[in-house]
């Protein structure tokens, strides 16, 4: 089994959409091992895209990323990780597969409904950022 790190991201948020997209998770044949609701700081949605640090979209995606409350998510499965990214939908709504959260949630390639970890060394990391050992079932 494979562990992956999701996030429902403020725009998702804001326009009621948890439901539906835990539903796709459900469907999809993941587990939820960890999951809770909480409004970034700052600092730490700096932290968590470091490696765009460089990106002429960083700063606004911080601004993005802290705009709201975002849903945080530990899913469990085979392949996990790329099972996840396939199930987002690529990172441009437009570019997107049919039937895709992405394709079906996002307003834009910012605004892009949810985030997956895109390796298991990211998917590590990324998942200590949120999730200490009692809120991991
Ligand atoms: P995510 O999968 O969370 O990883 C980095 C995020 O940066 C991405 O989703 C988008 O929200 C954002 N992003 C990536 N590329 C661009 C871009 N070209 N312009 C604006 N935002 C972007």
């Amino acid at each position: 089994m494979e562990q992956t790190l999701g996030i429902i991201k403020p725009d998702a948020v804001k326009k009621n959409l948890i439901g539906k997209i835990i539903s796709i998770i459900e469907e999809k044949g993941f587990k939820i091992r960890a999951m809770k609701m909480l409004k970034l700081r700052e600092e730490d949605a700096k932290s968590f895209y470091f490696v765009h640090r460089e990106k002429p979209f960083y700063n606004d995606l911080v601004k993005f990323m802290t705009s709201g409350p975002v849903v945080v998510l530990l899913l469990e499965k085979e392949n996990a990780i790329a099972d996840w990214r396939k199930t987002m939908g690529a990172t441009n709504p437009a570019e997107a597969e049919e039937g895709t959260i992405r394709k079906l949630f996002a307003e834009s390639i910012q605004n892009n409904a949810v985030h997956g970890s895109d390796s298991p060394e990211n998917a590590l990391i990324e998942i200590n950022f949120f999730f200490n050992k009692i809120e991991r079932v």
